[in-house]
């Protein structure tokens, strides 16, 4: 999501030792059990949810005296605040519960910006199209729900969807790789150069929703468009099957081959809007293009299903191997939250989304044993009932969701303009915003008077630094001319100069230090050259704590050794694996079922992926399918998993261990703005 996310790259949110200590022995010494979730009695659900929701909502402070509505606590970034009200959208939606109505309606109004198009100046520094398209989709879903609208004064629900929609099609860029959005809004971010699904995803998503909710077809020829161009850079693949994204500089060819559910969901979703719009229109043709579509991406979802049955919800790029980031805790909230959603606009899916979401939920009810409460959730829900450890707003909110996904047969359709809805629009939304890619000086705008001023002060500052040069070449202490001292600087600064030239853009650049992170906007060096590298997969911090390619290679080579240890070339399917073999499995792969594919799926077919990632192809897992996890010898941080599930066995791990954190210089520098700006984070 956002490019700078320097915090969050130590994991978790911390829990102190104590309290971990107290969990373990909650644990062992209550009857604890989770969440007994019946899903067919609406009480139940609504009753469990509601647990949730309050667990969840204890990671918030920006309904409390000194907090910030719309903001969650670093090291959370601004677009999960933005998820985490949409997801108290659906709350009150499903159970009718309003006690949060205020806090959200609050949350979303604060955070609208000076334009009312998500874009508020705070977060300049680490917005993307992604950070501000899960905002617009909360307040789709608050007009399409009917959420309680905004006090006179302020924008309409649908007015702040439609704001994001344009400041993004406006956004649009045919130049780089024949159209698409990029990761990042601002050009001075990293990962300005990164095209990735979850930008378009957003966008599809919300191009369609407005779609069906105004009948304005300009929206759905942008929905049209998103998805064409997804599957002209192949970032959606004939399996349906969705990659994380891929640079500019490559064409947007060297994909990264990651999956993610809420990609899945994201265009699952729009997918089934643009179905049921083109059906009210009488459409045939059209609409049995996007019901096939519909149901290709729902084919595609499958490998996300894991267990024996293959019906539990696993984000398997990095669950599975104790990888997900912050970020990644949250993902499959939305995918069952689409998931559910998608069953109102296309009613057919749901005899194979529902028993899905109903495993799925009874599965993540049940492990919520975690926390100093003894019912916080953790990530995994394969873990037939074992709580993995861990706890945030992301476990909350999936947890939460795939409860809430469960009675959706009980509550109404969604609504557009003309069957109820009431949410004030405004095509024009959005304000000088829309274009802009660098962000507005927060200062008063310049008038022609500020400008001569401003041109005197600078007159009066330079003179005082020339004076103050010369004084320094003048000073009489030094056995030197002025002369020869100017000359001796001259040299100085150009001895430095090339210097640092040779660090930032050198091969030797060991550690892609700050100025080479800098050096990115359109040029940044191929990944491939760093040890440590930009991640290069857009949910993950370009230039953060992770082995570049080379530790990866390496740990390969010290793992090819010995394919008993290597979680990579298990057996074709994992549920198997010969006794021996599973003991020889890392600690940390013993206590959950490995994820586990379906073999004879239509399609999995490696050429599909393998334009531009055959240089990263030895990171899947051959034979199994095309779904690639996080290497665990690329472990960005320790797992504070309880369990002890630490990141991978130091044999496997040490060429990552060795390679030290080395933030960036243009990181640092931002971390610290953003402190400066946000000091009560
Ligand atoms: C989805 O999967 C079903 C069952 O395997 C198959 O019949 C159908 O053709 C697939 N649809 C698409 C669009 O891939
Ligand atoms: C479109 O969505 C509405 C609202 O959920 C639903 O009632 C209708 O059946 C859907 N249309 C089609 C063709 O499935
Ligand atoms: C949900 O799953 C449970 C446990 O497998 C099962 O008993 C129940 O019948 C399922 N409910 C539905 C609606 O499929
Ligand atoms: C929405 O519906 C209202 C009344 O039902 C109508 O006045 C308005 O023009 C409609 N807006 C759009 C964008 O169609
Ligand atoms: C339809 O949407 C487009 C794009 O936002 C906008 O320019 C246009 O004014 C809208 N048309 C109507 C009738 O609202
Ligand atoms: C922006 O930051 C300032 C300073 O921390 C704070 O007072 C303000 O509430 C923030 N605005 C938003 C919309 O978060």
């Amino acid at each position: 999501m956002a490019a700078h996310r320097k915090s969050q790259d130590h994991g978790r949110p911390h829990r102190s030792l104590g309290a971990l200590a107290t969990s373990a022995l909650l644990i062992f010494t209550s009857t604890a059990a989770g969440y007994n979730l019946d899903t067919s009695d609406t009480d139940s659900i609504k009753s469990v949810a509601s647990s949730m929701a309050k667990d969840m909502l204890s990671f918030y402070n920006g309904n409390k005296p000194g907090g910030t509505p719309g903001l969650l606590p670093t090291p959370y970034y601004w677009w999960e605040a933005g998820a985490m009200l949409g997801s108290l959208v659906d709350y009150w939606y499903y159970t009718g519960d309003s006690q949060y109505n205020d806090l959200t309606s609050q949350g979303l109004l604060f955070q609208v910006g000076p334009y009312n198009d998500y874009m508020p100046p705070n977060q300049t520094l680490t917005e993307g199209n992604d950070d501000q398209g899960f905002w617009g989709l909360s307040v789709m879903t608050a007009a399409e729900y009917k959420f309680p609208n905004p006090p006179s004064g302020k924008p309409g629900w649908l007015a702040l969807a439609q704001a994001v929609f344009n400041t993004q099609a406006a956004r649009w860029e045919d130049a780089d790789c024949a159209g698409g959005l990029r990761w990042q809004i601002f050009n001075w971010n990293n990962g300005f150069d990164y095209k990735n699904s979850i930008s378009q995803a957003c966008f599809f998503n919300l191009a369609a929703r407005l779609l069906l909710y105004t009948g304005n077809a300009t929206y759905g020829e942008w929905a049209v468009k998103t998805w064409d161009w997804m599957e002209h850079v192949k970032f959606i693949d004939e399996n349906y099957y969705i990659y994380d994204g891929a640079h500019i500089e490559s064409g947007c060819t060297d994909i990264t081959p990651y999956q993610w559910t809420y990609n899945a969901g994201a265009f699952l979703l729009g997918a089934a809007a643009m179905y049921n719009y083109s059906a009210l229109q009488n459409d045939a043709n059209t609409e049995a293009m996007w019901k096939e579509r519909v149901d290709g991406m729902l084919n595609g979802t499958a490998v996300f299903f894991t267990t024996n049955d293959r019906n539990i919800m696993t984000e398997v790029a990095c669950e599975p191997v104790n990888l997900c980031d912050l970020d990644q805790q949250s993902f499959k909230a939305y995918l069952s939250r689409w998931m559910a959603a998608t069953t109102k606009w296309a009613p057919w899916t749901s005899t194979t989304i529902m028993p899905l979401l109903n495993a799925s939920a009874i599965a993540a009810a049940k492990q919520c044993t975690g926390g100093d409460n003894g019912q916080m959730c953790g990530l995994k829900w394969t873990t037939n009932g074992k709580w993995d450890g861990s706890t945030g707003v992301g476990q909350q909110m999936a947890a939460m969701e795939v409860t809430l996904a469960n009675m959706i047969t009980s509550v109404t359709a969604p609504v557009t303009n003309s069957t109820g809805g009431t949410s004030e629009g405004n095509p024009n939304a959005g304000g000088t915003d829309i274009g802009r890619t660098s962000p507005e000086s927060t200062l008063k705008p310049i008038h022609t008077g500020d400008r001569v001023g401003a041109g005197i002060l600078t007159a009066l500052i330079l003179a005082g630094v020339i004076a103050g040069v010369i004084y320094m070449f003048i000073d009489e202490t030094v056995d030197a001319t002025p002369k020869e001292r100017f000359d001796g600087f001259v040299a100085a600064v150009n001895k430095n100069g090339k210097r640092l030239a040779k660090r930032n853009f050198g091969r030797d650049d060991e550690y892609g230090d700050g100025l080479g992170g800098m050096s990115e906007k359109g040029k940044q060096p191929r990944v491939q050259s760093f040890r440590v590298l930009d991640r290069s997969d857009s949910d993950r911090n370009s230039g953060s704590v992770s082995a570049g390619p080379e530790g990866f290679f390496a740990a390969d080579r010290q793992r090819s050794g010995n394919s008993s240890e290597n979680p990579f070339s298990s057996p074709a399917d994992p549920e198997k694996a010969t006794a021996a073999g599973a003991a020889e499995q890392p600690a940390h792969h013993s206590f959950f079922s490995p994820a586990h594919f379906r073999q004879q799926s239509t399609g999995i077919n490696e050429s599909s992926a393998e334009v531009g990632i055959a240089q990263q192809a030895h990171m899947s897992d051959p034979g199994r399918t095309t779904v690639i996890q996080y290497p665990p010898a690329a472990a960005p941080f320790p797992s504070n998993n309880a369990k002890g599930g630490a990141a991978a066995p130091a044999e496997l791990n040490s060429e990552a261990t060795q390679v030290p954190f080395q933030p960036t210089r243009s990181k640092k520098r931002n971390y610290i703005k953003r402190k400066l700006l946000h000091p009560k984070q």
